[in-house]
């Protein structure tokens, strides 16, 4: 006999509508995840989804041999914008090995190694603009840093200088708050009412984000630039497999899909501002590990990367207490002829045969199974031997085998040079030093209303 999957009580023909809010949904999972433990299921408009909040049993949905990502709800309602791209395509679509096999040689370790100059270059004019602001003024640094994510990414992998952390904000930000919103808002709202109210929003996104990878596709064509980077290959890449290359609509497609994945960064980096304030000593021991690893002459080279041991732990258990990436969704390999129940747990749970699943990481990551003390900050922790023993299942803030992201090198790169930069550079101080952790947001999330002053660092 198994054991029913809990679910909150709900309302007669609604459902559970009322248990998850619209506007906070992975908030609203979080909390489900806190009350209801390793798994549970919701019903809204008659679909039925299951989540998993436990390191044990996320670890076993992540068993490619029997599951894989399942493409649905707002993963299907972004295809809208960025149609069979690499994050977006279905299982069955040649498009994603085309793509994937043509991108992933350029975000590969050492290619991303190639850009650590530039990612450091932006990175410094962050910090100067923060030294100029004066110790009294107050902001909130996901704004800047969001600037920054998109300054380093149109950098570094289209080639272009924006120069967009001053003046009023890109379009490009508000275009990707508007589409990720909107993707996630769908699948809970009557079909029609995305049509006639809603419609417009998602429309008006797109071709801001669409328009702006035209821009950068026509200049590259119109330049003389011999630069070998992401937008290169986008244009001139061929799979090695089939030997096909991308057409226009899918190289605009991809160009639009990086700086949707890579806005997770900032989400992130913002969580560890306000981690590292209410941590003192982890922030003085990654300020003591930097001075020593950088030297003397205090400059940062690409080879400090591997060598910040202290700053990885701190970017890790950033990444693992932030949830920047908050979950993934996964569903039962289809198996012809076979429509029995999916077993989790050696048989405890039961699911059926096509049950969509997403794990939600705010469980997962803060496991009491897993981790003493969970919702502390302990760099240490994911550091060494300590961080190779722990289980795969609460590592997985870069997603999951095939799918997993394919920006992971690039974000790490970027996380290290970033938080490396800010902890060594900038003296933080919270704006109201009281706040505590809550966060909201669509494909990632970020600390709501977190702002801070700041100040060059005193020696
Ligand atoms: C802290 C930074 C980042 C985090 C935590 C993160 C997290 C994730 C996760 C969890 C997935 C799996 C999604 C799923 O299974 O549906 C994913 C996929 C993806 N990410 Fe990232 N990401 C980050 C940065 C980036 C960057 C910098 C890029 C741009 C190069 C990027 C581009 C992508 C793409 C294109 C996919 C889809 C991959 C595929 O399905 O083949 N991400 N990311």
């Amino acid at each position: 006999m198994s054991t029913p999957i809990p679910q909150p009580p709900g309302v007669p023909l609604l459902g559970n509508i009322f248990d998850v809010d619209p506007s906070n949904t992975w908030w609203s999972l979080k909390t489900l995840a806190e009350k209801y433990g390793e798994i549970f299921q919701i019903k809204v408009l008659g679909h039925r989804v299951v989540f998993v909040a436990s390191a044990a049993l996320a670890g076993e949905i992540c068993d490619e041999k029997r599951f894989r990502k399942y493409v649905g709800g707002p993963v299907v309602e972004i295809r809208y914008t960025v149609h069979d791209s690499l994050f977006t395509a279905f299982d069955h679509e040649p498009s994603w090995g085309i793509a994937h096999r043509i991108i992933a040689p350029h975000l590969s370790p050492e290619a991303t190694a190639g850009l650590f100059d530039e990612i450091l270059q932006c990175t410094d004019e962050l910090v100067s603009k923060w030294h100029g602001l004066g110790p009294d003024a107050r902001f909130r640094p996901l704004d800047h840093l969001n600037r920054l994510n998109l300054e380093a990414t149109t950098l570094t992998f289209f080639g272009k200088k924006l120069n967009c952390l001053d003046g009023p904000e890109h379009p490009v930000i508000q275009a990707m708050e508007d589409a990720t919103s909107e993707a996630i808002k769908r699948p809970t709202r009557p079909k029609l009412l995305n049509t006639l109210v809603h419609g417009g929003k998602l429309k008006r996104a797109t071709k801001t984000l669409r328009g702006f990878a035209a821009e950068m596709v026509k200049e590259r064509q119109e330049s003389k630039s011999d630069r070998h980077d992401l937008l290169w290959a986008l244009l001139n890449g061929k799979d090695p497999q089939t030997g096909v290359g991308l057409s226009e609509s899918q190289v605009i497609d991809e160009i639009v899909t990086m700086p949707i994945g890579s806005s997770t960064a900032p989400c992130a980096i913002s969580a560890g501002i306000l981690f590292l304030l209410q941590n003192p000593d982890a922030l003085a021991k990654a300020r003591d590990e930097i001075e020593a690893v950088l030297g003397a002459d205090g400059v940062f080279r690409h080879e400090h990367v591997a060598k910040l041991a202290y700053v990885a732990g701190v970017v890790r258990e950033t990444l693992r207490l932030s949830c920047a990436a908050p979950g993934f969704n996964i569903e039962p390999i289809p198996k012809p002829g076979d429509e029995s129940p999916v077993l989790l747990a050696g048989g405890k749970y039961q699911v059926p045969h096509n049950q969509a699943m997403i794990i939600v990481l705010a469980g997962a990551n803060r496991d009491p199974a897993v981790f003493e003390d969970p919702l502390a900050f302990r760099p240490e922790r994911m550091m060494g031997d300590k961080f190779e023993q722990l289980p795969p299942a609460v590592k997985k803030w870069f997603g999951n085998g095939k799918r997993e992201c394919i920006g992971k090198h690039w974000a790490w790169e970027f996380l290290v040079i970033v938080m490396a930069k800010l902890i060594r550079d900038v003296d933080f101080e919270a704006a109201d030093p009281d706040y505590q952790l809550k966060q909201d947001g669509w494909f990632n999330i970020r600390p709501i209303d977190f702002f801070v002053k700041a100040k060059p660092r005193a020696r």
